[in-house]
């Protein structure tokens, strides 16, 4: 059975990573998942420098799905390549780097400092933090993000992945200026900006109030899997790069949903929070849907969604 899966010029051996942000380092679950199994380990984004990210509340549960606005939190690009990719590298694990920045230079920087490092596999650009320069986020202005891809594709030679926001009105537009830029994959696709409210004690005069320290955050699980596969699917039909679905993923038919509609590998996310071993489960369960409906190549899965009826 090959379940090996080729994302625009990095090799994984077979569909299935963690999401950037939900697995740290690779290093969270060891007790409780063999990441060894793993197509891929996507790290929590990396800035140029240490960050701490956004002060607390910074996470709540909803409806299907969870709220967090974690913002930066991470150990800097020198400190992931001196303590946080050497495990993974030993353990013959590929990483892709989530790249973050809040600006050109620093997106540049990071990738700069990741090339040629041994044990890196690809990265993958979030362009969902805010452009300090024009107040914007890369990831709602195609131009911004053309020329963010642009010139992180002259500094690198490593596969790139770019991760899209889907709080855009076409989602096809951010992935064509992408895609121009040079970004050999897309990964599709980033949180939904959300709110909670906590509704206080009126009888002692306490108001209404958000339950984030910083008001939204991002919302993912369960409850963003049909706006995530509806995206994948339409980007698909945009784009002639390899797309990584990304969305509420938590079980093997969640994958293979996003595998029908076009996607060439998943990362799982939120799922791994109340199910540490889900990533391994996907694998499991895509070979187990294999075997029983006797495919031998995952790549004759994938894009094998159509619509039986024409438009009327
Ligand atoms: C706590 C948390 C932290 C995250 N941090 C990042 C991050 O650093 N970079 C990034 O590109 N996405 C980040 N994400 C987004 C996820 O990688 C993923 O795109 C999103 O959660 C949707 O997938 P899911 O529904 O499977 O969780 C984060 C998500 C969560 C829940």
């Amino acid at each position: 059975m090959k379940m090996a899966v080729n994302i625009g010029g990095a090799t994984i051996k077979n569909p299935v990573m963690t999401a950037s942000g939900t697995y740290g380092y690779g290093d969270v679950y060891t007790e409780l998942c063999d990441v060894t199994r793993l197509g891929a380990v996507v790290t929590k984004g990396v800035t140029l420098e240490p960050a701490q990210g956004n002060p607390p509340p910074r996470g709540c549960e909803t409806a299907s799905g969870m709220l967090n606005a974690i913002g930066l939190q991470n150990v800097g690009v020198a400190a992931f390549i001196a303590e946080k990719l050497p495990p993974l590298r030993e353990r013959g694990v590929a990483c892709v780097v989530n790249v973050q920045g809040s600006s050109i230079t620093e997106f540049v920087a990071v990738s700069q400092k990741l090339t040629g490092i041994d044990g890196v596999t690809a990265l993958e650009l979030n362009v969902s933090c805010p452009n300090k320069t024009g107040g914007l986020s890369f990831g709602t202005d195609p131009k911004a993000l053309n020329t963010l891809v642009t010139a992180v594709r002259k500094a690198t030679p490593l596969p790139l992945m770019t991760k899209l926001s889907p709080n855009v009105t076409d989602i096809t537009v951010c992935a064509r200026a992408a895609v121009d830029g040079g970004t050999d994959s897309l990964s599709v696709m980033n949180t939904v900006i959300g709110m909670a409210v906590n509704l206080g004690d009126p009888s002692r005069g306490i108001r209404p109030r958000p339950v984030l320290r910083n008001v939204t955050g991002g919302l993912s699980g369960p409850a963003i899997k049909p706006v995530a596969l509806r995206m994948v699917w339409q980007v698909v039909q945009a784009v002639d790069v390899p797309v990584i679905g990304i969305g509420g993923i938590a079980s093997a038919t969640d994958a293979l949903e996003f595998l029908a509609v076009g996607a060439s590998a998943v990362q799982i996310g939120t799922a791994s929070f109340y199910n540490p071993r889900a990533c391994e489960e996907v694998v499991d369960g895509i070979a187990a849907y294999m075997t029983e409906h006797t495919v031998a190549d995952i790549n004759d899965l994938i894009g094998t969604f159509e619509i039986p009826w024409t438009a009327t």
